[in-house]
């Protein structure tokens, strides 16, 4: 698989695997095949894992933990701190404390069983304190080796420009498809302007781009989209015409929507890494031959043209998860 640098020092494929749905989330978890499907990224030329201590909690970090020890080598591990979970419950605090993120640096080596965590993101920025606060810390940790390159997730442009100031960031995380295109007015011409690599969690739009889920009877007890404006009945009635756009693209080019989707996404720039999630060895083997067959310039104007003054119904988090973002 082609390469992408989110930083100088930080290649990684040009498609990342997106690990939460193997915990939760996404309904069901069977550790078996989720570890079948990381070591098939491998194959596959994947190298970008992403995870974060409050998947599980923690269970995600241990499953990457074991695959690891195998494949260490042949991983750029990413995993996050910052949001608080009370176990079995999607209810959280945020905490951006120095000690907490030292800590959390601290267990999330012992469960990943690394030396080095390749890159840490906070998962979401902490109004009350001063970006600079947590960026200091981030920075000591570089230095001391424990972690190799700082993220930040879901922050604004301005929050990313006073971060910079402190210590460099190498990618910021933030949801990115095609039905999720706020970052494109202020957020990547900002990362672009301070050399900062973006990487686009949900490309598929939590699963609803692929045309695979019809109405929120489709998702299992404690499914997290039930949750979700985007995902009520009425919202997905009307959000449903940009799957019908995906899926004229995808029938004329023989790509499934999944692939059309993620193609789309490639191609807004080389500093972008979309990384799909899937806990099944043939979601990810659909998903990795997006890297390897970009759309043509046409197909790909015809999608934006289609989907331009497309109303997009429900907005992506609760209020509560809302005021998470954009920090
Ligand atoms: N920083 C943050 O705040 C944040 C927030 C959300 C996510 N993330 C990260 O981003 C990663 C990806 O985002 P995501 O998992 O939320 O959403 P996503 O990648 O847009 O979609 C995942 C969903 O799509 C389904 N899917 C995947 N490939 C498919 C295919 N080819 N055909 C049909 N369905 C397919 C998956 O099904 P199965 O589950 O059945 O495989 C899963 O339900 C996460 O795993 C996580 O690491 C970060």
């Amino acid at each position: 698989m082609l390469k992408r640098r989110l930083a100088e020092s930080l290649e990684v494929s040009a498609l990342g695997l997106g690990c939460m749905g193997m915990s939760e989330f996404y309904g069901s978890r069977d550790d078996a095949e989720s570890m079948r499907v990381l070591h098939r990224a491998v194959d596959l030329g994947i190298d970008f894992f992403d995870t974060a201590d409050m998947y599980g909690p923690l269970h995600n970090e241990e499953l990457l933990g074991r695959f690891l020890r195998e494949r260490r080598p042949e991983a750029v591990i990413a995993t996050k701190f910052g949001i608080v979970r009370k176990p079995g419950a999607y209810a959280r605090n945020i905490d951006n404390s120095p000690d907490y993120a030292r800590r959390c640096c601290e267990a999330s080596l012992r469960r990943l069983g690394v030396e080095r965590i390749d890159l840490f993101y906070v998962h979401r920025v902490d109004r009350s304190r001063p970006i600079e606060e947590v960026m200091a810390v981030l920075g000591d940790l570089v230095r001391e080796g424990k972690i190799g390159h700082v993220g930040l997730c879901e922050v604004s442009a301005a929050t990313l420009r006073r971060a910079c100031a402190v210590h460099p960031v190498a990618a910021l995380q933030t949801e990115y498809s095609l039905w999720a295109r706020e970052v494109e007015t202020e957020i990547l011409p900002a990362c672009r302007e301070l050399g900062v690599g973006f990487v686009a969690y949900s490309p598929l739009g939590r699963g609803f781009l692929t045309g695979t889920i019809d109405s929120r009877a489709a998702f299992a007890d404690g499914d997290f989209r039930a949750h979700l404006p985007r995902f009520t009945d009425d919202s997905m009635a009307v959000n449903r015409s940009i799957v019908v756009a995906v899926k004229a693209v995808a029938r004329r080019m023989n790509r499934t929507p999944a692939q059309t989707a993620l193609a789309w996404l490639l191609a807004k720039g080389h500093d972008i890494v979309p990384i799909p999630g899937t806990k099944r060895v043939r979601y990810l083997e659909e998903n990795a031959a997006a890297a390897s067959t970009p759309l043509p310039a046409e197909e790909l104007e015809a999608l934006d043209e289609a989907v331009r003054g497309l109303a997009v119904a429900g907005a992506r988090y609760t209020d509560e998860g809302m005021k998470g973002v954009n920090a």
